[in-house]
């Protein structure tokens, strides 16, 4: 890249300025907002299966309407964040054989079961917490397209928190047996919610770069503390237990101390072997071949409609 464009771009971001799909760009910030963009949609496409997973065993009728609105919404956002990938140049059919054949990730987080009831209230609490921690100050994003679709998924992933913390604030108040099914489910998604804001900050290869750019605004660390500051409090308030014997306030530092997750199975379940990854691809490789022929219809369809307006 010419290094007068990339001052003149660099002090666009400086200034605050908000890089639009036609404004020149380094070939590098391009790249890395397809990967993030990507990944974040995927992870919005492939985090409805945990819960879809539940949609048929809701225990009210009421509770099963929220779950449907809300797998609904995940697919609405994964929708919204193919579209601003797409302003970048790439398209969503080449984003998802890329997810397909493994060249793309999405959150290490729903590589893990849903085994109870409970685990609807920890994933919305924890996963869409930590989700939120993430994509609020992506709002304020240097990319315009990645920036104004974070602030309705914000809104909607503000929701998702609410009725998860809703659902474990029922369980919590349930039978004793209820509260040990909230206790288990805190147990299991404790330490993986705090790897969805990636590796520690001296393992991060992207961070540096992608701050600088303001593709990121805060480092994964930094996300991470917020999260366990915010959430601690939430458990007590449900009378749970972080399952961290090490969790403690520190006065000086004004922040929770707290055990780092085991990076060794982050780096396991990144690499696939996490304890759903293969159920995870195999549903969305399924789901694309026998979606093939809607597809086919409507491009067919398509083809038709312009004939006749050509006509
Ligand atoms: N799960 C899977 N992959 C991850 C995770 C994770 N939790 N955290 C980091 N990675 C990957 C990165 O994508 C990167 O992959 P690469 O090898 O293809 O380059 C690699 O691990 C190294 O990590 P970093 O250098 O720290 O990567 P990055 O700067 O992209 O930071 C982060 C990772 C914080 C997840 C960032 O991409 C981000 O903020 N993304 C947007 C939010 C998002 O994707 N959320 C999805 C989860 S929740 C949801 O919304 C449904």
């Amino acid at each position: 890249d010419d290094p007068e464009k990339l001052a003149a771009f660099q002090a666009r971001i400086d200034r605050g300025e908000k890089i639009e799909p036609k404004d020149w760009m380094p070939e590098g910030y391009r790249k890395t907002l397809i990967r993030q963009i990507g990944q974040h949609a995927h992870s919005e496409i492939v985090g409805q299966l945990p819960e879809g997973n539940w949609v048929t065993r809701a225990p009210t009728l009421e509770r099963k309407a929220i779950l449907l609105a809300k797998v609904q919404d995940e697919a609405g956002h994964g929708l919204y964040l193919y579209c601003a990938a797409e302003t970048l140049g790439i398209s969503r059919d080449e984003m998802t054989e890329m997810l397909l054949d493994g060249r793309m990730k999405y959150s290490s987080i729903f590589n893990y079961p849903t085994l109870t009831w409970a685990d609807m209230g920890a994933v919305g609490w924890l996963v869409d917490g930590a989700a939120i921690m993430n994509q609020v100050p992506l709002q304020r994003t240097s990319y315009g397209p990645y920036a104004r679709a974070m602030v309705r998924i914000c809104k909607e992933e503000s929701f998702h928190q609410r009725q998860g913390f809703d659902v474990m604030m029922k369980m919590c108040q349930g039978s004793e047996a209820q509260k040990r099914m909230a206790q288990d489910a805190l147990n299991r998604f404790w330490f993986p919610s705090l790897m969805m804001f990636g590796p520690s900050d001296k393992d991060s290869k992207h961070s540096a770069q992608s701050m600088k750019w303001r593709i990121k605004m805060n480092t994964n660390d930094e996300l991470r503390q917020k999260f366990v500051d915010q959430t601690v409090p939430q458990a007590e308030y449900l009378g749970l237990t972080v399952p961290d014997p090490d969790l403690t306030w520190n006065e000086e530092t004004g922040h929770y101390d707290f055990t780092e997750p085991d990076w060794a199975e982050f780096m396991e379940v990144l690499a696939g072997n996490g304890p759903c990854n293969r159920d995870r691809m195999e549903a969305r490789n399924r789901a694309w071949d026998e979606g093939a022929w809607v597809r086919e219809g409507l491009m067919a369809h398509a083809t038709k409609q312009r004939a006749v307006s050509v006509a």
